[in-house]
């Protein structure tokens, strides 16, 4: 069985107190009985202090992003090791932010997965089609490019130590959530070319669904056979609102 994983991604949202709010009411609303594994990525600043907020509770920290590299004259990036160093255990990969607004390429998110994994850090691969390659019939061809993009350079077995998210860019903060059967359809094709390359991986490896999840649809997102959780956005900032979506996890 698959542990459902519901990750919080603030993005560029917050101040300190803000944060520490949410990080607080959050924790306050969780009930231990409820069985999917949670993690919140605060932006890099609240990393330390969020990290602090989770010691000794069950809620995972996470990172927005990664640099490729490990060490040295790169400024303005955070590495994988800093990452570990204030106790994040996951980092996202390739979000269709970075990709779309930051240039982001295949090979570089492939660099970044073997940066996080070099440290110990779980990476969430993100990826997903945007909507003129959906209508042009082209999602299957887009994630699968981006899954074999790291998949080259890492192989199969490192999925072992990673999760993947499917965020199609057409539903991320539009309020347009891709529909469960769309939603499922795209997992399938995930899991199974993964399948094609190691069964075992393939019957373990986490696939999270992105993309305008809300309370009111979150249920029956995660009652489909392939989608493990969610990576949540706009609705992980408010703690009432993401602590129904942890729950409707199971
Ligand atoms: P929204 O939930 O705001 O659509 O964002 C999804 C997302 O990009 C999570 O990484």
């Amino acid at each position: 069985m698959r542990k459902p994983l519901v990750a919080g991604n603030w993005k560029m949202h917050g101040s300190r107190a803000e944060n520490a709010n949410l990080v607080q009411t959050l924790l306050d609303l969780l009930k231990p009985e409820w069985s999917a594994e949670v993690m919140v990525c605060p932006p890099f600043v609240y990393l330390w202090e969020t990290g602090r907020m989770l010691k000794d509770t069950d809620v995972a920290l996470g990172a927005q992003s990664i640099c490729a590299e490990a060490v040295g004259a790169f400024t303005g990036e955070v590495s994988g090791a800093m990452l570990r160093d204030v106790g994040c255990g996951y980092v996202l990969v390739g979000h269709s932010e970075r990709r779309q607004l930051y240039g982001e390429t295949d090979a570089l998110v492939a660099r970044k997965f073997v940066a996080a994994q070099a440290q110990g850090l779980l990476p969430v691969l993100c990826v997903g089609e945007t909507l003129e390659e959906r209508e042009a019939g082209r999602t299957t061809e887009v994630v699968a490019r981006q899954l074999e993009a790291v998949l080259a350079v890492s192989g199969v077995g490192a999925l072992a130590k990673a999760v993947i998210a499917y965020e199609p860019v057409w539903a991320i903060g539009t309020g347009r959530t891709a529909s469960p059967e769309q939603a499922q359809d795209v997992h399938a094709m995930i899991r199974a070319k993964v399948a094609a390359l190691d069964a075992t991986i393939a019957a373990s490896v986490r696939i999270l669904y992105g993309g305008s999840v809300k309370a009111s649809n979150a249920r029956e997102l995660f009652a489909m056979a392939d989608i493990d959780g969610g990576l949540v956005g706009g609705a992980s900032l408010k703690a009432e609102e993401f602590a129904q979506i942890c729950a409707a996890a199971g």
